[in-house]
């Protein structure tokens, strides 16, 4: 079974109008997208700038390096580029270029465990500003040992990056803006067809039926929920144009009776009229009764069994005792006419889960239209098809016409002599239908190819399913 669709209490939100909802949506995503953005670029051009600044330092160090290895640290003072200072054993500031004179680059205690290890300190305030410190040990030409100390100022990184702060902040918020005019732009395009498609269908239940929205171009969502609901318009229209002819034709059945009806009683009424007569005139009047109830009454059976609310009371039945019943009923009214009505001898053994007032009254009518419209022998039979058991009925007569074979069913429908003949209404074989589809059957009818007509119904057989034919 599909889901039901159960609705749920709406928050605040789903109230506002499609259009906003989605750019509000599109506008969180697109903040939350720009500020990832925002924060990975940052970081990334940060390190970024870091690691060249390491790598100036590291190249710095090791010229510093070697000039002491060298002997000739001394250069140093007077080369004057660059900030660098020579620590000794107790962090003793031994040296400095021009630039790096005035402040130390390292703690003492930073100097100390620089002998151990090379050491980066991060930031290190200088007078001239922040400064970013690499300190390695190194040897003398002497064989003694000193600190290197080499930095460098971030006041250009720090620049850079303010630059970096700034640019995002102001083309962040500017995107994002844009982004959501454009989004709320597209939204309201995409959703103009939708409410043109609205406006067009509203146009065609409220007149006529037989108009159809129109489909976009674009082989889109909209196309598709177009032709869903131009499908739907086709079943609808289909339905109300086959309710309408019911009721017309309904209408129609019932006046012709009812005409008869009130000329029968007029002509009663006038003068003097003999008992006879009378009698007569009440015989006939009664029968156009009769045929008026039974029209009511398979409407009434139609009606429910569209409904899906006929009601059924199935049980096991033997099909042939169906049959013989069915033809023990028939059998005066064949005789009245000269035919013979059999149940054949090939008839299978089998059993039906089936309504035994409906069944015996789908075979009835079957029965009666071979009267009626067949000629020779009418023959009762049953046969295995699978899970269910057809119960036919057969004729030796003209069959049915071919053009007509597959309306035989509809409501109504009466082949061309039997609209003329004034007998039958055309609801008969609507009736067996609904039956047999009421049980979960079938009904069908076809020429046989040795003449006659062959018409029959599959009902359900009784008992676990079996699988397979006969
Ligand atoms: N055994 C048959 N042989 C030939 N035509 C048939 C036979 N049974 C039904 N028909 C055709 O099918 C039409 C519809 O049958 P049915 O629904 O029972 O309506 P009705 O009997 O009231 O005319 C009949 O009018 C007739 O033309
Ligand atoms: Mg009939």
């Amino acid at each position: 079974m599909r889901a039901r669709y159960r609705p749920r209490p709406l928050s605040r939100f789903h109230h506002l109008p499609v259009r906003v909802r989605l750019t509000v949506a599109f506008a969180g995503v697109m903040a939350a997208v720009l500020a990832g953005a925002g924060v990975f670029l940052f970081v990334q051009v940060r390190s970024d700038l870091d690691a060249q600044i390491d790598a100036a330092l590291r190249l710095q160090a090791a010229n510093v390096v070697k000039l002491v290895a060298q002997g000739s640290p001394r250069t140093l003072s007077s080369t004057g580029g660059g900030l660098a200072q020579l620590y000794g054993t107790g962090g003793d500031l031994l040296l400095s270029t021009r630039a790096a004179r005035g402040s130390r680059l390292l703690t003492r205690s930073e100097a100390a465990s620089a002998f151990d290890s090379r050491q980066l300190i991060e930031q290190h305030t200088l007078a001239s500003g922040l400064a970013r410190v690499l300190a390695l040990p190194a040897a003398t030409a002497t064989g003694g040992r000193v600190v290197v100390a080499v930095a460098a100022s971030l006041r250009l990184r720090d620049h850079e990056i303010d630059n970096l702060q700034r640019l995002l902040l102001i083309a962040g918020p500017f995107a994002l803006v844009l982004a959501s005019i454009a989004g709320y732009e597209l939204a309201g395009a995409a959703l103009r067809s939708v409410e043109g498609m609205r406006a067009q269908a509203e146009r065609i239940t409220e007149h006529d039926l037989s108009e159809r929205l129109t489909v976009p171009e674009a082989d889109d969502e909209v196309a598709a929920l177009a032709r869903t609901l131009n499908a739907v318009l086709d079943r609808l229209e289909a339905t109300v144009v086959r309710e309408r002819r019911v009721v017309s034709d309904a209408s129609h059945e019932l006046r012709t009776p009812l005409t008869t009806l009130r000329a029968e009683i007029d002509l009663a009424l006038i003068g003097d009229r003999e008992q006879p007569e009378l009698r007569a005139a009440l015989e006939s009047a009664s029968e156009e009764v009769r045929r008026m109830s039974r029209l009511a009454d398979d409407l009434l059976v139609l009606a429910r069994a569209d409904q899906g609310r006929l009601p059924l009371n199935p049980r096991p039945l033997e099909v042939a005792d169906v049959l013989e019943r069915a033809a023990g009923h028939a059998r005066a009214a064949a005789e009245v006419r000269g035919r013979s009505i059999v149940v054949s001898a090939l008839a299978v053994r089998a059993r039906v889960r089936a309504d035994p007032d409906r069944t015996a009254q789908a075979i009835d009518n079957l029965i009666t239209n071979a009267l009626r419209y067949g000629r020779g022998t009418i023959i009762l039979t049953a046969r295995n098809g699978g899970d269910m058991v057809e119960l036919h009925v057969t004729d030796e007569g003209p069959g049915f016409q071919d053009s007509f074979l597959e309306r035989a069913f509809e409501r109504f429908a009466r082949g061309e002599g039997a609209a003329l003949s004034g007998q039958g209404s055309g609801l008969g074989l609507s009736l067996v239908q609904a039956v047999a589809l009421a049980h979960g059957g079938r009904a069908h009818a076809r020429n046989r190819p040795e003449g006659g007509a062959d018409v029959w119904i599959a009902l359900p057989r009784d008992g676990p399913a079996r699988s397979g034919g006969p």
